[in-house]
């Protein structure tokens, strides 16, 4: 297993939409290995391969991972879904700050259903129809919205958006630093 590099806001990778998984092989089980590795390590609750700039369809997602006191008892179960497909939204909708991986110390208000009906296929080629609510259906939307090339920045109202401005002109920058960095070494 190998952790691997989280992109941050800023990297081109993000806004690009990923494709569909036509035939699952070895290397995506691999992958998602990787990834829910590298989930846990920055102590995230869902993970998209986008973020690790892979342009394909597959999100890891682990709620019970959320609440910090209930990490040192809970189990780690990451579930895998490829090809994630929302069927269904409830018309009720919730706030939340919201966060991500890629925009590190970034949080903003946004608005998702709390009941959601997923259809996603698993490692082994199973399809899989759920029903997920609250947290657990916000973190799906969010990991899809990635595969679509879409952040949760994108989602919130304009005046939160605005309020976001500075920090995420500082974060695209350094993010540019770092690679303009590695490009030099
Ligand atoms: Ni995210």
């Amino acid at each position: 297993m190998a952790l691997l590099d989280i992109r941050l806001y800023g990297d081109p990778v993000l806004r690009e939409k990923a494709q569909p998984i036509k035939e699952i092989t070895d290397e995506h089980r691999l992958l998602a290995e990787d990834m829910a590795e590298t989930m846990y390590a920055a102590s995230g609750i869902g993970l998209a391969a986008t973020q690790v700039g892979l342009l394909i369809r597959i999100i890891i997602v682990d709620v019970n991972w959320a609440r910090a006191e209930e990490r040192e008892s809970e189990p780690k179960r990451p579930v895998a879904m490829i090809n994630p497909e929302v069927l269904e939204e409830s018309v009720e909708d919730d706030d939340y700050q919201e966060g991500c991986l890629s925009l590190p110390g970034i949080e903003g208000e946004v608005w998702r259903s709390v009941l959601i009906k997923v259809r996603y296929t698993t490692l082994d080629g199973e399809t899989v129809i759920e029903e997920c609510e609250d947290l657990h259906a916000r973190c799906i939307l969010h990991e899809i919205d990635h595969l679509d090339g879409t952040l949760f920045i994108d989602r919130m109202s304009p005046a939160g958006r605005r309020q976001l401005d500075r920090p995420l002109r500082r974060l695209a920058e350094s993010a540019s630093g770092e690679a303009q960095a590695e490009g030099e070494a």
